[in-house]
C-alpha cells in the first residue's frame, strides 16, 4: 500500500512513521509512505498557502490552489482508491473503516490546519472524510497518523501473527476480553481458574463472554453500530 500525506508540517509526524510496526510495514515493503509539504505549493515566492475566510472570523483557511496542485500531481502518477481528509466535522473512525482501507492500494490522506481547507477542495477531491474523535486537535497531521497505524497493521503480513490482530478489540464489534500473564497469583489475585485449564473450547467461550460483558458495560453503544460511512452517505 502506498499512503501520501499531504501537510503543512510534515515534520509533526515523521516520528511514528520510523518505529515499531509502521517501520516494519516499510522495511517488508507492504507499507509505502510519502510525505508532501504544501508549502512546496505555495501560491506566491513567500510560501503562502493559506488566507482569511469570506465573511469573516477568526482563523485561517487553506487555499484550493496549492492544494489542487498537489494532489493533481499525484494523481497523474497514479489513481487513489480515496482521497482521505482528516477534519473533525466528519464520522468517527471505527475498525470497520480501518478494515476497508487496509485492503487498499493507493490512499492520499490529506490533513487540515488552522481553520481546515476551503470547502472546494472537499467538494472537488476528497471522497472520504474521517475524524478521529469528537475532539478538536491542532491539526490533522496527529489524526493522520493514528489512521495509518489503524489501517497499516492490518495489511496481510505486517503484523508477525496474523491473529493477533482478528482478536483486537472491535474486529468482531466486541470489546477485547481481559489478559494475563505469569505468576498466575499475585499478591492474593488469581488468574481466573479457566485459563489455567487447558480446555480450549471453553476458554473461548470464557473470553466471548467476558467481551460481550465488558461490551456491554463500556461501550453498548457498539452492539448496535455496523456503519462505515463514506462521504457519498453524508
Ligand atoms: N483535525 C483536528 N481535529 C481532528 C480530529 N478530531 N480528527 C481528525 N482530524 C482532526
Amino acid at each position: 500500500m502506498r499512503i501520501d500525506i499531504i501537510s503543512v508540517a510534515p515534520e509533526l509526524i515523521r516520528s511514528p512513521f520510523e518505529h515499531s510496526i509502521l517501520k516494519r510495514a516499510q522495511t517488508k515493503g507492504l507499507a509505502e509512505i510519502h510525505f508532501h509539504n504544501l508549502r512546496d505549493y505555495a501560491v506566491n515566492s513567500y510560501g503562502k498557502i493559506d488566507d482569511y475566510q469570506f465573511g469573516g472570523g477568526a482563523g485561517m483557511v487553506l487555499m484550493m490552489e496549492p492544494i489542487d496542485k498537489c494532489i493533481s500531481q499525484l494523481m497523474s502518477d497514479r489513481s487513489y482508491d480515496e482521497i482521505i481528509y482528516l477534519t473533525p466535522d466528519a464520522p468517527v473512525l471505527n475498525q470497520g473503516i480501518a478494515n476497508r482501507l487496509s485492503g487498499f492500494e493507493n490512499l492520499i490522506l490529506l490533513t487540515g490546519h488552522y481553520k481546515g481547507v476551503d470547502q472546494r477542495v472537499r467538494d472537488r477531491f476528497v471522497t472520504l472524510e474521517i475524524s478521529i474523535g469528537d475532539y478538536v486537535l491542532s491539526g490533522g497531521e496527529l489524526a493522520a497518523a493514528v489512521l495509518c497505524d489503524a489501517v497499516v497493521r492490518l495489511i496481510p503480513g505486517v503484523l508477525g501473527d496474523e491473529t493477533s490482530a482478528l482478536s483486537d478489540s472491535f474486529q468482531d464489534g466486541l470489546l477485547a476480553p481481559p489478559v494475563y500473564t505469569r505468576p498466575a497469583e499475585y499478591d492474593g489475585m488469581k488468574v481466573p481458574e479457566i485459563l489455567l485449564s487447558g480446555n480450549f473450547p471453553k476458554i473461548e467461550e470464557w473470553r466471548h463472554e467476558q467481551s460481550v460483558k465488558r461490551t456491554l458495560n463500556l461501550r453498548p453503544d457498539l452492539l448496535d453500530e455496523n456503519a462505515t460511512p463514506s462521504k457519498k452517505d453524508s
